[in-house]
């Protein structure tokens, strides 16, 4: 089966209005990702990555285009499509990890399990597969506190995996870490891609991470200045930053 395309920006625009002032965060942008890619999304702060990633995650909504997942236009979502198009088909990586500290690793992921599953034996076990997934299985029962800062990450790697999500995305997941740590993060992530074939979007201001990335898009100023393909792209071990 040939590869399908899955996202496709076409004339995306974003435009923030600030009292008078509009800030053009995102202009005219095209682009089709295709299923199974992993995509890095690199660009200088205030470029518009976080715009374009909030975009793909049903955090906002465009100003002007069409956004089609799957098949489907999500730009003109209301509040409670975008929340179930969220729901049912991202998984959210911040940088700050966003777990809550009052419960375990475990309990952090099958909190995310929870509202997509009922059965609380079957959350308990996926719940333990997913941190093994992410090389966890010994820190289930840890509080974030008592974690890494790529322990953590990896932690809520496994939350966002609780859904089975259609894409994978990632804001600055290792803009927190230090790069050793870092890389065993974007492994994670390589790994999920490969194994898995789940489509990734990885946004960073760090251009080295770019070449763990099958395809880059470099934004400048809300625009898209250029793609790089990467015929071979990296293993995550080899990045250095
Ligand atoms: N909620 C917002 N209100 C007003 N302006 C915003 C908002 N979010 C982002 N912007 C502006 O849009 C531009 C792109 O921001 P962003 O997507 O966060 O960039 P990046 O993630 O690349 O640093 C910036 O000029 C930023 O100040
Ligand atoms: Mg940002």
């Amino acid at each position: 089966m040939s590869a399908q395309t899955l996202i496709q920006f076409k004339q995306i625009t974003k435009t923030y209005q600030m009292g008078e002032v509009q800030v053009h965060a995102l202009q005219n942008m095209n682009v089709e990702i295709t299923d199974g890619e992993f995509i890095v999304i690199v660009g200088p702060s205030g470029s518009g990555k976080t715009t374009t990633l909030n975009l793909l995650g049903g955090l906002d909504s465009p100003t002007s285009g069409e956004l089609i997942i799957s098949g489907t236009d999500v730009a003109h979502y209301d509040e409670k499509a975008l929340t179930t198009y969220r729901r049912d088909k991202i998984g959210f990586i911040f940088q700050f990890f966003n777990l809550l500290p009052t419960l375990t690793a475990r309990e952090n992921v099958e909190f995310a399990l929870e509202l997509v599953e009922s059965n609380g034996t079957q959350v308990q076990d996926r719940a333990l597969n997913l941190l093994e997934k992410v090389g966890l299985a010994e820190r289930a029962d840890h509080f974030p506190s008592q974690l890494s800062g790529g322990e953590q990450q990896r932690t809520a790697i496994a939350r966002a995996l609780a859904k089975n999500p259609l894409i994978l995305l990632a804001d600055e997941p290792t803009g927190n870490l230090d790069f050793r740590v870092g890389r065993k993060v974007l492994r994670v992530m390589q790994d999920l891609n490969r194994q898995d074939g789940r489509t990734v979007v990885l946004v960073t201001h760090n251009t080295a991470i770019g070449q763990i990335g099958d395809r880059v898009i470099h934004l400048r100023d809300g625009n898209i200045a250029h793609i790089d393909v990467n015929e071979k792209p990296l293993e995550a071990e080899a990045i250095e930053w």
